[in-house]
């Protein structure tokens, strides 16, 4: 007991000594968020954890057990990050200071108004690149154990190293990142209130990486018309959005098979039988990450949350529409596939000869899956100083209305 208290002590000085060398705040300081983002409850301890209803359910129980159900748990959430380290990541997912050359943020390519995704066939990064594939939606992040459409990075941490280092994306380096941001008095200080417990009065990469995954898992949509439907309000759903969950959900349909609520994807990889876009090499997708050729052309299945918002489709943007993407899966299996590869596509994926009607109401249905109500707001200012209309996505980034402190 003594020994706890002395080492309480020693720390208490320790900081004390921290805040006492700390250089004055900058005259633009900002003081990080110190409530919880909506859909959060704020703990004893200052961390965020999330509520939802679905954590009332059990995995496989309750009214309509099966792939299908209604009532199906979450898999485990990346929560319990605190207000200040939310609302720090806020600020670096949207400052292009992180990049090489100062003109690409992360919210560049997953732009809030377009369901974190950028609206592009595939991503464009520095200098203009024009990237591979399409940028994935950012919502519900939290849920997921592979990230990337071939499934090849495992936390948030690790996806970020991807575009923050690659010279197609942010360019920038581990060192330089470093040097960037701890020149900056502002994050100086910012840093400190998020991890006011850090011996070190340097900011680290850690830091940075955690700050930044606390952002990208307070990014939570399930409260759509879909939701309220499936935890029991009947009316939230019109007759022929449920005629199209009924089709989703068929044993000809199938798509529940692998967009499986409540999530809407069931987190695996799969060979749907897509064609490159014109021009462009085949994509080998999952096969390159888990050296395996039965998963030639396999990509993670996609999560259709907020999917109204996403335009173009699949992980080269191969279709414009919700239409043309489901009337893909009506049109047989396998006939896209180029007769040069020879592809392992998936048993749900045959020739369910859907009618025009059977995928209008479809595409209904899809469409109540769209839930926005915890947009987080887009800083009005950057700590780096950066303004923001040099910063090309902030025009449409400034039309969103705020919902959060
Ligand atoms: C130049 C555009 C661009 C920038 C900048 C960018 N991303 Fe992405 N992001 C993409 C693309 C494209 C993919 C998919 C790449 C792939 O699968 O090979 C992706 C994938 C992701 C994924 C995986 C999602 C999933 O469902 O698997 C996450 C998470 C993510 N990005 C977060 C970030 C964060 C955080 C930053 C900033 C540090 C960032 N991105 C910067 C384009 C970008
Ligand atoms: C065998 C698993 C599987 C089945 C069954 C399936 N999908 Fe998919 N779906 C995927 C995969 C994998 C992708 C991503 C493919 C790619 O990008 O190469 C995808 C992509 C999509 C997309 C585009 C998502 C985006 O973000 O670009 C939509 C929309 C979609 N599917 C709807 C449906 C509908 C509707 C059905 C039922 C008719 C269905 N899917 C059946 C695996 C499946």
């Amino acid at each position: 007991m003594m020994r706890a208290l002395f080492f309480l002590a020693v720390i208490g000085a320790a900081a004390a000594v921290a805040v006492a060398l700390r250089s004055t705040p900058a005259a633009n300081s900002i003081t990080l968020c110190n409530t919880c983002p909506p859909g959060f409850e704020l703990t004893d301890n200052n961390l965020c954890k999330l509520r939802s209803l679905y954590q009332l359910y059990e995995s496989g129980q309750g009214n309509e057990p099966g792939v299908g159900g209604l009532k199906t748990a979450l898999p485990n959430v990346r929560d319990g990050f605190t207000p200040q380290q939310i609302d720090l990541g806020r600020y670096l997912f949207f400052d292009p200071v992180l990049s090489n050359d100062g003109t690409v943020s992360c919210a560049t390519c997953h732009q809030p108004d377009k369901g974190f995704s950028d609206g592009l066939k595939t991503s464009v990064g520095l200098h203009n690149t024009t990237l591979k594939r399409a940028a994935p939606s950012l919502w519900n992040v939290a849920f997921y154990k592979k990230f990337f459409w071939d499934a090849r990075a495992t936390s948030l941490e690790e996806q970020m190293t991807g575009p923050l280092y690659s010279p197609d994306e942010m360019g920038t380096t581990r060192e330089q990142l470093l040097k960037t941001l701890n020149a900056i008095e502002s994050y100086r200080d910012l840093f400190q209130q998020a991890f006011p417990s850090r011996t070190s009065g340097a900011i680290a990469l850690d830091e940075i990486y955690t700050a930044i995954t606390a952002f990208e898992s307070s990014l939570i949509s399930l409260n759509s018309r879909y939701d309220q439907y499936a935890h029991g309000y009947h009316e939230a759903l019109r007759k022929e959005e449920i005629e199209g969950l009924n089709i989703f959900r068929s044993f000809v349909a199938r798509c529940a098979e692998c967009h499986t609520p409540p999530l809407f994807t069931n987190q695996q990889v799969a060979v749907i039988g897509l064609a490159s876009p014109e021009g462009a090499a085949f994509d080998a997708g999952a096969q390159e990450t888990f050296h395996d050729a039965s998963l030639r052309g396999a990509f993670k299945v996609p999560s259709l949350r907020n999917i109204d918002r996403t335009a173009p489709y699949t992980h080269a943007g191969r279709f414009n529409s919700l239409r043309e993407m489901i009337a893909f899966y009506s049109a047989g299996r396998g006939h896209e596939v180029p007769p040069t590869e020879k592809l392992h596509i998936h048993w749900h994926i045959w020739e369910p000869k859907l009618t025009d009607y059977e995928m209008d109401r479809l595409v209904d249905f899809v469409k109540t899956l769209t839930d926005e109500s915890f947009m987080p707001r887009a800083p009005e200012s950057l700590p780096s100083g950066i303004a923001i209309d040099k910063n090309k996505n902030q025009k449409t980034l400034s039309s969103l209305s705020p919902n959060t402190p």
